[in-house]
């Protein structure tokens, strides 16, 4: 299931993180905002329970997180994102999960691995930016699964038309929210018209 998202105030940003005569700190900030709109989209897979809270007139009813969250980004890009979903889910944990795909045969190479303990109720927000084949997103979802993971959702700014087809064959139940869909692959596996490497782009490695 695939949510796109429909805000004037992402489109604008998007075209920011588009242009490449963006640099790094401006490209940093607009990944925020875009960031901070997709976590507050991810919030409606949140689940709370009411608990009784006294404000300084009353008692009334107020709400809390009701099981564990945690995030995971995929290294590098997905620490673009971390800073807005830890912002707005003060309550989660967060592992890594380190992966690189090889430029020639763009198949996934894990580097790095730490996932904390899953919990049954554990609802698991994977990071990163940009599904291109959706090689990474699959081999992390392999990995989550492994670790017990029941509640996953992708999040992503940039998609694919082929990634999102490949996840959704492998994984039809699961959730996927991007700020954009773009039109294509290009030969090399790049998005197009897409941003380029977010990776790069947000670490001012290019
Ligand atoms: C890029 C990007 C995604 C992945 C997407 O990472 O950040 O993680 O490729 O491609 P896929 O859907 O075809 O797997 P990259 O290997 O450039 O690493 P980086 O994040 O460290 O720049």
């Amino acid at each position: 299931m695939l949510t796109i998202l429909d805000n004037p105030l992402v489109q604008r940003d998007i075209t920011v993180l588009r242009d490449k005569s963006t640099p790094p700190s401006r490209f940093r900030d607009a990944m925020q905002r875009v960031a901070i709109a997709l976590a507050l989209e991810s919030a409606r897979f949140v689940y709370t329970r009411t608990l009784r809270v006294e404000t300084p007139l009353e008692e009334t009813e107020g709400h809390e997180i009701a099981h564990d969250i945690v995030l995971l980004p995929v290294l590098r890009a997905g620490m673009s994102l971390v800073q807005a979903f830890s912002l707005l889910m003060p309550e989660a944990r967060i592992g890594y999960i380190g992966l690189q795909r090889d430029e020639e045969t763009l198949a996934t190479q894990e580097y790095y691995c730490s996932i904390p303990p899953l919990h049954p109720d554990s609802l698991v927000f994977l990071l990163d930016p940009m599904l291109a084949t959706g090689g990474s997103v699959r081999f992390a979802l392999q990995r989550l699964e492994q670790r017990g993971a029941h509640r996953i959702v992708v999040i992503s700014v940039i998609a694919a038309p082929e990634g999102i087809q490949h996840i959704e064959q492998f994984y039809p139940h699961i959730h996927i929210v991007v700020s954009a869909l773009d039109r294509c692959l290009n030969e090399h596996g790049f998005i197009m018209p897409g941003l380029g490497d977010a990776g790069d782009r947000y670490h001012g490695t290019l």
